[in-house]
């Protein structure tokens, strides 16, 4: 059944007319002359020169990055009809136990693993997208910042992109410039933590040309009301990208909490690739292996799991120990380091305005930095999707 033969019969079950029915509207471096990053090994250093900030690609309109798909449960499969009349002859269906059984099939739906049409749609889905994870062990390492400064560079290379906040923290969308029409300021920011089924009118397109899907203002009780749904759903996230009508080519940038979450496990239980950022300090060093750890039990048996990476964060070249850790680290993970950031204070003045660095001061060196890394991680990305092609 259609949304609007579910529309009909609920009029008629109200005794209105169905065509007086509205819909409400939602309220709503150039770099060039840079040094390669310290003591990484020979192969791990990315060739900046030929990183520099790529030219900004044709913005494609961004309903072409993602279309609205209606994917609502329709009630006749429930009731056995294929028609919008209600079946009279089955009265139980309109008592409440009939409601009540009807409700519970819904549930059931919603909980069931993917068969058939839905579970090949969601197969598919992984094919055509890429996907990737930001995750760590410990907080405050920079997950946030470089999801965001990430999604953006991906953008910039030609991608269609979309960044999703996987922390009630709901703190990604504040590294975008929000393009409003109206100008007026959002009552309350929807998301993911909503558990609204289309994500996509949730979406905010941003300055940066990244669709970003903020998890939203929600209280404690549509927290742990979302929680559970992804417990008892283990493919919650895969489900919820594939009701969105990404686009062919489409990288999904997913922003985590620290450490073990039922956010962290979906996360990962769609992406292609996870990406530890770390410090270059003894807590987050002596914190790999948990994370490592936790991204193998996460993703054991999954066939579009193509690996982890690394990117060091808030590296300072002014301290001995930060300079050695870093130096370490490139040498026990190799190729597996996309680069470094360098600790940079615009970083957080570019957030006091609502913008990534790569918009905020493009010349500064985390920009650099962060443009250097999204090339690496695009070459990851470009190398997986040849590879599956063959
Ligand atoms: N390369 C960097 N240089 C300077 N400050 C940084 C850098 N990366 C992140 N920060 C700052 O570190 C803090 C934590 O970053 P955040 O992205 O929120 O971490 P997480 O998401 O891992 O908790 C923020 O204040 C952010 O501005
Ligand atoms: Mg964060």
């Amino acid at each position: 059944m259609s949304a609007s033969s579910d529309i009909s019969g609920l009029f008629k079950w109200f005794g209105g007319r169905p065509e007086h029915y509205q819909e409400m509207p939602h309220d709503d471096l150039p770099y060039t002359d840079r040094e390669p990053p310290l003591h990484l090994p020979a192969e791990v250093v990315v060739n900046l020169a030929e990183h520099d900030a790529p030219e900004l690609p044709e913005q494609e309109p961004l309903e072409q990055v993602c279309k609205p798909l209606l994917a609502y449960a329709s009630l006749d499969e429930c009731v056995g009809k294929s028609s919008g009349s209600l079946p009279a002859e089955n009265e139980e269906v309109w008592s409440s136990a009939g409601l009540q059984g009807l409700l519970a099939k819904l549930a059931q739906d919603d909980q069931s693993p993917l068969a058939g049409n839905d579970a090949a749609s969601v197969g598919s889905l992984l094919e055509r997208i890429s996907v990737v994870a930001i995750v760590s062990a410990k907080g405050g390492v920079g997950k946030t910042t470089l999801s965001a400064t990430l999604a953006a560079a991906l953008y910039r290379a030609g991608r269609p992109v979309l960044a999703v906040d996987m922390d009630p923290q709901n703190a990604l969308q504040h590294h975008f410039k929000a393009v409003t029409d109206s100008g007026k300021k959002r009552s309350r920011v929807l998301g993911i933590g909503y558990g609204e089924r289309d994500w996509y009118a949730c979406g905010v397109p941003s300055h940066s040309g990244v669709l970003v899907l903020p998890y939203g203002d929600v209280d404690e009780q549509q927290r742990l009301s979302i929680e559970q749904q992804m417990s008892s759903t283990s493919d919650w996230l895969a489900r919820r990208l594939a009701e969105m009508d990404l686009s062919e080519g489409t990288i999904v940038v997913i922003d985590t909490p620290p450490g073990p979450s039922i956010y962290l496990r979906q996360a990962l239980s769609v992406a292609n690739e996870a990406v530890v950022v770390s410090l270059a300090d003894a807590a987050s060093y002596t914190s790999l292996p948990k994370i490592d750890s936790l991204i193998k039990t996460y993703t054991a048996g999954r066939d579009h799991f193509m690996g982890t990476s690394y990117l060091i964060n808030q590296v300072d070249e002014t301290r001995q120990l930060s300079r050695d850790i870093t130096r370490i680290l490139g040498e026990l993970l190799g190729v597996r380091v996309l680069g470094l950031v360098h600790h940079d204070p615009s970083i957080g003045d570019a957030l006091a305005y609502n913008h990534n660095i790569l918009e905020y001061d493009p010349r500064s060196v985390a920009s650099g930095d962060i443009l250097s890394c999204s090339s690496a991680l695009f070459a990851r990305l470009a190398a997986k999707s040849s590879t599956r092609e063959q």
